[in-house]
């Protein structure tokens, strides 16, 4: 396979941790998560760019990342920030893979998490819950018409949802 896997969905619904299910069950493909390429290519936490740049300037390094990514990256399962869904050349970076929960599910998924707090405090749109939901709400549709492929991650576990994956991308693992 020389296309990557782009996993795309709401905060919180386990993109990071079903890119890492994913390497550890297919070892020819190598783990990236955009947040962390902007924390490292910026040496800033993501936090920060919101409280100091703003949001549009995170959306542009969203886009550089993408346009990066497009042009370099192969073979890689790359999990991506909330609002990465909008970059414009989103399709050109690989198979969109959409990650679908309701909104009560991600955030007891948050919630439950033992280190909840940690994850609600670094993400700066994830600090009002009903303007989360107002968030998830306004994008539902989008991550789904963006999408090559729809995981219900709701009622299988992470192990489950990435071996179904990998045969469904003809992925030997
Ligand atoms: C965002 C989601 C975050 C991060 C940033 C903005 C969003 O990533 O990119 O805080 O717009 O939904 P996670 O989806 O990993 O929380």
């Amino acid at each position: 396979m020389s296309r990557n896997i782009l996993l795309i969905g709401f905060m919180g619904v386990g993109k990071g941790a079903l890119a890492r299910e994913l390497v550890r069950q297919a070892p020819a493909l190598y783990a990236l998560d955009t947040d962390d390429m902007i924390e490292s290519l910026t040496n800033t936490r993501i936090k920060k760019i919101f409280a100091t740049a703003g949001e549009p300037a995170f959306r542009a390094l969203e886009q550089k990342t993408a346009d990066w990514l497009a042009k370099n990256v192969q073979n890689a399962v790359i999990s991506t920030g909330g609002g990465f869904y909008k970059v414009k050349n989103i399709r050109s970076i690989g198979t969109v893979v959409y990650l679908k929960a309701d909104f009560q599910w991600i955030l007891d998924r948050i919630l439950n998490a033992p280190n909840a707090k940690k994850k609600l405090k670094k993400r700066p749109l994830f600090q009002d819950v009903d303007k989360a939901r107002a968030l998830y709400e306004s994008r539902y549709e989008a991550y789904e018409e963006v999408a090559d492929i729809v995981l219900d991650v709701t009622k299988k576990s992470t192990a489950e949802l990435a071996k179904e994956l990998l045969e469904r991308l003809e992925i030997s693992s």
